[in-house]
């Protein structure tokens, strides 16, 4: 990567995002974070943005929020695509989710493109139990959750940054498509108690129906657009499609992927989950 390209990292105060910051940041190489809340904004739903975040830069992190399983979301990372070809971006590097048929669409748009790109097609954060949906449940002492008893192989979101920033630096990711996971799969309660035990308070989990879930959720004033993704991933991306465990850390940087018992230490140790 030539030292002066400039990177745009959608979402660079996100969650995949910060950690590809960072990394640019320890590199020394230049980036410009895309957001709502970014200098130039860059906003997915307002297209009038999109030029100024795209101005200068040769590579992009993609994210899109809140979740490319939206409907409409192909269609619009399919339309910048266009423009940061136009643009004259010639690396895209695109944030997927695994089982979702819409973000499968958006790879395929992608892959259609003339650019050189890689795209990471994660499983569930581990991360989501501690920036995300599941902290105050986790806080609370009780996570109540509409999940089937299925395992999920949690990817741990610095593996994901790491082959993002191989891939957006180095040679040997063009046109590649990892299968992001961690390297063992666990139910929900698993991981709740393998957190429990690890920060040393008692958090129970309680598996209920979607309707109570939803009514909850109605109750805290979640969005409903929110509500119905996160009910959308729980019945239909979380029914045991994704449980095999998949090789892209190891193919993207030749060792293993991080286990979850690693984050949950890391996590612990952090103190956002209390003492
Ligand atoms: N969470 C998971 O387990 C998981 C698993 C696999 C794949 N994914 C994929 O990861 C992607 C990101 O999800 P995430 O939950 O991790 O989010 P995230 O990256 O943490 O996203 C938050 C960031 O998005 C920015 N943002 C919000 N609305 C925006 C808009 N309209 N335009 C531009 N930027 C906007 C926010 O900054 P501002 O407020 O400044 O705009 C913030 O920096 C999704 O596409 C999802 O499919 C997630």
């Amino acid at each position: 990567m030539n030292s002066t390209d400039t990177t745009l990292v959608i979402g660079g105060a996100g969650k995949t995002g910060r950690r590809v910051v960072e990394r640019l940041q320890r590199l020394g190489l230049p980036y410009r974070i895309g957001s709502r809340s970014s200098q130039p904004a860059f906003d997915w739903e307002d297209r009038t943005t999109w030029a100024a975040a795209l101005d200068g830069i040769a590579k992009a992190y993609v994210t899109y929020y809140p979740d490319l399983a939206v409907p409409g979301a192909a269609e619009k990372v399919q339309a910048f695509f266009h423009q940061a070809l136009e643009a004259g971006v010639d690396k895209l590097v695109l944030l997927s989710g695994r089982g979702e048929p819409e973000a499968e669409r958006a790879e395929q748009m992608l892959k259609e493109c003339d650019v050189d790109w890689t795209i990471l097609r994660c499983s569930f954060f581990s991360q989501n139990f501690s920036e995300n949906f599941f902290l105050d449940p986790i806080l609370a002492r009780e996570v109540a959750l509409p999940v089937r008893p299925v395992a999920e192989p949690f990817v741990d979101i610095e593996d994901v940054a790491d082959v993002a920033i191989a891939a957006l630096t180095q040679p040997g990711h063009s046109r590649k498509l990892y299968e992001l996971t961690g390297p063992r799969a666990l139910t929900f309660e698993q991981a709740i108690a393998e957190i429990s035990s690890v920060a040393g308070r008692e958090i129970r989990y309680i598996p209920i129906p979607s309707e109570e879930y939803r009514a909850g959720m109605r109750q805290a004033q979640v969005p409903e657009e929110m509500i119905e993704l996160v009910l959308y991933l729980f019945d239909t991306v979380l029914d045991g499609r994704n449980t095999s465990v998949a090789n892209g850390v190891h193919q993207a940087l030749g060792r293993q992927a991080r286990d979850f018992a690693e984050y949950v230490q890391r996590t612990a140790m952090s103190g956002v989950w209390g003492r």
